[in-house]
């Protein structure tokens, strides 16, 4: 699925703004060796790169890794699918933001995540969890007269569940709500950069009449005049073990 990266950068920086404190959960130590999966533009990697580790960003999307090259030319990115890679070298931790929603083959991801870590290494997760954007999902399933389900959005058990049978111990999970203000972009701009592919076989004019349609259908998300997206993300830690437990 094509991003357009340049958007994303320039109008959704909330996204990895709010991804800022989720490195605070990675605590990235100089010497390790870490993976950025479904890295975007690369702003969170370039984070991780900071305090000394060695990162690669992975992102399937070639025009997000082309974008993150650009921004950050001294680190390593790569094209590769979530559901579908291998390390030549394993890693201390996985890193991910705010991507593994759009990965719906979760169970292959699951897996590979869990055999890209060393023993003893760490996953760190946030992504759209149950009833994630429920009320725009709503809207633009009533507006558009289609079932919408396009994105992974599991409960704390599900996820908890899966990362268990891939070989992962769970030692936190947090589910919780996040009001996201959509700044400038507004519901328009949400819509256009995360919903519009789902609807490519409407015109111009139907996606613009969809959008306003939507706008009316969900008029609690707008507040003290700004957009407001339900967002409801999913935190997990995951480890490796050292051994096989009992
Ligand atoms: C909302 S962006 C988040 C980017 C970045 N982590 C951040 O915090 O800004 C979601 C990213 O997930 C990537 N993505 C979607 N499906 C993927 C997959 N199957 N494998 C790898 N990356 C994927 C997209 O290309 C996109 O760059």
């Amino acid at each position: 699925m094509n991003w357009n990266a340049a958007a994303y950068q320039n109008r959704h920086s909330y996204v990895w703004q709010h991804g800022e404190s989720l490195l605070e959960l990675l605590k990235p130590q100089a010497g390790e060796r870490i993976l950025d999966l479904g890295c975007g533009p690369g702003q969170l990697t370039e984070q991780i790169a900071a305090s000394g580790a060695a990162v690669i960003g992975l992102d399937s999307d070639p025009a997000m890794i082309a974008q993150a090259q650009t921004n950050y030319p001294d680190i390593t990115f790569q094209v590769g699918d979530a559901a579908n890679f291998q390390l030549s070298e394993p890693v201390d931790a996985v890193f991910s933001n705010a991507a593994l929603h759009w990965v719906t083959q979760a169970e292959p991801a699951a897996h590979c995540i869990a055999a890209a870590l060393k023993l003893g290494g760490r996953f760190i997760v946030e992504f759209g969890g149950k009833g994630n954007v429920q009320t725009i999902l709503k809207a633009l399933s009533e507006v558009s007269r289609r079932s919408l389900n396009p994105w992974y959005f599991p409960s704390l058990s599900e996820y908890a569940t899966l990362l268990e049978s891939a070989g992962l111990e769970v030692v936190y999970a947090h589910l919780f709500d996040r009001p996201m203000p959509l700044g400038e972009a507004g519901l328009a701009g949400w819509l256009e950069m995360f919903g519009q592919r789902f609807f490519t076989d409407l015109s111009a004019e139907a996606w613009a009449e969809t959008v306003r349609a939507v706008e009316a259908a969900a008029p609690q998300l707008y507040q003290e005049k700004e957009w407001i997206a339900d967002y409801r993300r999913l935190r997990v830690i995951a480890m490796k073990p050292d051994e096989e437990l009992l």
